[in-house]
């Protein structure tokens, strides 16, 4: 069975077809990061638009291995994410199926980022805990099964993609920040400045607005003196990823699960790979390949496969929902 997935809740323009729930056929991304670089930030209006421009496109070459004719079903993300951008996937998902007499079915983008785990070569078996990182979401999940996701808990103030960004900023590094700060901070001392670790061993909760601040002190204390960006960014990138690998253990260990996975733009990050791992030696650990952790196609035709095999298509007249929750 061959599904195709539409991704367009925030900057990425992205389709791909997806085999029997497992098994990527295309995945197909058109970034804008060039066009919303000179913000700092994404510009809502101007993402759709270029989704305007570029959906078409996007969705003829994630066809090109498989054509329209093969596919089953259609799945599009209906939210979280950004209303116009997710009006404009929503609204050519409706027709694309509407026109080639397919099923269509509604994808939540956070249950999507969890769904890109079961496109690897050996995906993790339920019961497992997830660990969803994004730019706009970081919770923990436990996964019961396919499908059913229990949050333990989630950040009460900024997402970690969030304030990857924000002390980027403060560094003068550029958008998008979580990739700046990872170089930046690869010739630095993660010692050098002890930032917070926000609410370890105080249940499953997160908080980043903190530790954006004490790094925005640290950075104000410099004045007119140069900052040393490598150490900044590396002690940054140490204390979210201590805090991440931490709020895990403690998951691991509450739901007694012997599987974590991490999820989400973020998991892309190597340093955060790599305290998981070393703070959890006896769990199994599963992250996404880099193409799979940020906004994409596949991952939404997964969660679409997910949905097919619980007959959850999506009503004809159903809206996007900026803030759907999983
Ligand atoms: O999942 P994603 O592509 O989009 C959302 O659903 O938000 O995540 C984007 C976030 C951004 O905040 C970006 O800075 C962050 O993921 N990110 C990273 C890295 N690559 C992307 N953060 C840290 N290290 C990275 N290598
Ligand atoms: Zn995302």
């Amino acid at each position: 069975m061959f599904i195709l997935g539409i991704e367009t809740s925030c900057d990425e323009t992205a389709a791909g077809v997806v085999r029997d729930g497992t098994e990527t056929v295309s995945n197909v991304i058109r970034s804008q990061v060039n066009v919303h670089r000179a913000y700092g930030g994404v510009v809502p209006e101007l993402a759709g638009r270029h989704h305007v421009v570029d959906i078409l496109p996007v969705v003829e070459s994630a066809l090109e291995p498989v054509g329209a004719n093969k596919l089953s079903a259609v799945a599009v993300t209906v939210g979280p994410g950004l209303n116009g951008p997710l009006l404009i996937g929503l609204s050519f998902a409706k027709a694309f199926s509407f026109a080639n007499d397919l099923s269509l079915y509604g994808v939540n983008h956070l249950a999507a980022h969890i769904a890109a785990l079961h496109l690897l070569d050996e995906p993790p078996e339920p019961p497992f805990v997830v660990l969803l990182v994004t730019g706009g979401h970081t919770a923990l999940y436990h996964v019961k099964d396919w499908g059913e996701y229990r949050r333990l808990g989630r950040t009460l103030d900024d997402a970690c993609g969030e304030a990857f960004d924000k002390v980027a900023r403060l560094l003068g590094l550029p958008y998008p920040g979580g990739p700046s700060v990872e170089s930046a901070a690869a010739g630095g001392d993660p010692a050098a400045f002890p930032f917070p670790r926000p609410m370890t061993g105080k249940g499953f909760d997160f908080s980043f607005a903190g530790l954006k601040t004490a790094v925005a002190l640290k950075v104000k204390e410099y004045g007119d003196k140069p900052l040393p960006t490598a150490d900044f960014a590396a002690s940054f990138q140490e204390a979210v990823a201590e805090t991440a690998a931490s709020k895990a253990r403690d998951a691991l260990e509450a739901t007694k699960c012997k599987s974590l996975a991490v999820v989400g733009g973020v998991a892309a990050n190597k340093r955060l790979r790599e305290v998981i791992s070393e703070t959890n030696p006896t769990a199994d650990v599963f992250f996404p390949p880099p193409e799979l952790c940020g906004d994409n196609g596949a991952m939404v035709a997964a969660a679409g496969f997910i949905s097919v095999e619980h007959d959850r298509p999506l009503p004809p007249g159903a809206d996007a929902v900026p803030s759907l929750e999983l």
